[in-house]
């Protein structure tokens, strides 16, 4: 597999400086690059020897693979310290690691489609755009809650919305962290909803890009994770995990495994 091994010595003269140039760029900006919210404190050195490899974790983690170069055994470790993150009992979640926020919210939505077919999908204003996209490539209903001005879903639009479509389950799409504002959406009062207007059915999946990887850590956080109630929820490894390469954690309840 690895009998002819590229080295830099191979790469043609005009290759190798437009290599060594966008390495200079990449320098100068990472100093003075500002407003995304990414953590840039790491070393992966240690890891540098395996990038040699065609790893490939193709399948499901849990299980054995045909493809011997994988590194399910590690991957179902991150997704135990996210079972523990995000407050679910031990044993009680499945996942994997995505290649970022937007696959995590497109695994959780595809769940909750499949769990609750014709079901309506409910996101507020300030949801990520990647949610409409994921709408349409699912081929979702859905209709857009308004926010309040600090970026939190409105519950009171929901509940009026929700009032009107009692009769198709609904599918909530919270927000944990909204990109620009770092907005929680109401977990506890999205059950609430459910409760009051005895909805059994329903569905909430977490976009937890931004804020899966800040409030394990917060002091008293508002309700937002397994332990408040959600089905499935979608990490980003974009910001504060700090990975320089495509990565997230998709979890969803065991039960809602399909
Ligand atoms: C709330 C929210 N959801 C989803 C995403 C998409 O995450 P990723 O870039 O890891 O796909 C982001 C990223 O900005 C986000 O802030």
């Amino acid at each position: 597999m690895r009998s002819q091994k590229l080295s830099e010595q191979d790469l043609s003269t005009p290759d190798r400086q437009k290599l060594d140039r966008f390495y200079e760029e990449v320098q100068v900006e990472s100093k003075r690059f500002l407003g995304y919210p990414c953590n840039g404190l790491f070393d992966y050195s240690p890891l540098f020897r395996f990038l040699q490899y065609p790893l490939n974790n193709v399948g499901d983690p849990y299980l054995p693979s045909n493809y011997h170069l994988n590194t399910h055994a590690f991957e179902c470790e991150v997704l135990e310290i996210f079972q523990t993150l995000t407050e679910a009992p031990a044993g009680s979640t499945w996942g994997y690691v995505t290649n970022g926020g937007t696959e995590g919210n497109h695994y959780g939505l595809f769940l909750a489609r499949e769990l609750l077919p014709g079901g309506m999908v409910y996101y507020s204003q300030d949801a990520h755009y990647s949610i409409d996209k994921i709408l349409r490539c699912l081929n979702l209903r859905s209709i857009m809650i308004r926010s309040h001005p600090d970026g939190r879903m409105d519950l009171e639009d929901l509940r009026e919305t929700l009032r009107i479509h009692r009769d198709v389950p609904p599918i909530v799409c919270a927000t944990i962290g909204t990109t620009m504002k770092g907005a929680v959406d109401d977990i506890a009062g999205i059950q609430d909803i459910f409760r009051d207007l005895a909805i059994h059915r329903h569905y909430i999946h977490a976009d937890a890009a931004l804020g899966g990887m800040m409030l394990p850590f917060v002091d008293n956080p508002p309700p937002w994770n397994f332990k408040a109630g959600i089905d499935s929820i979608s990490i980003s490894g974009h910001k504060m995990v700090g990975s320089p390469i495509p990565c997230g954690v998709g979890l969803a309840k065991r039960a809602m495994w399909i």
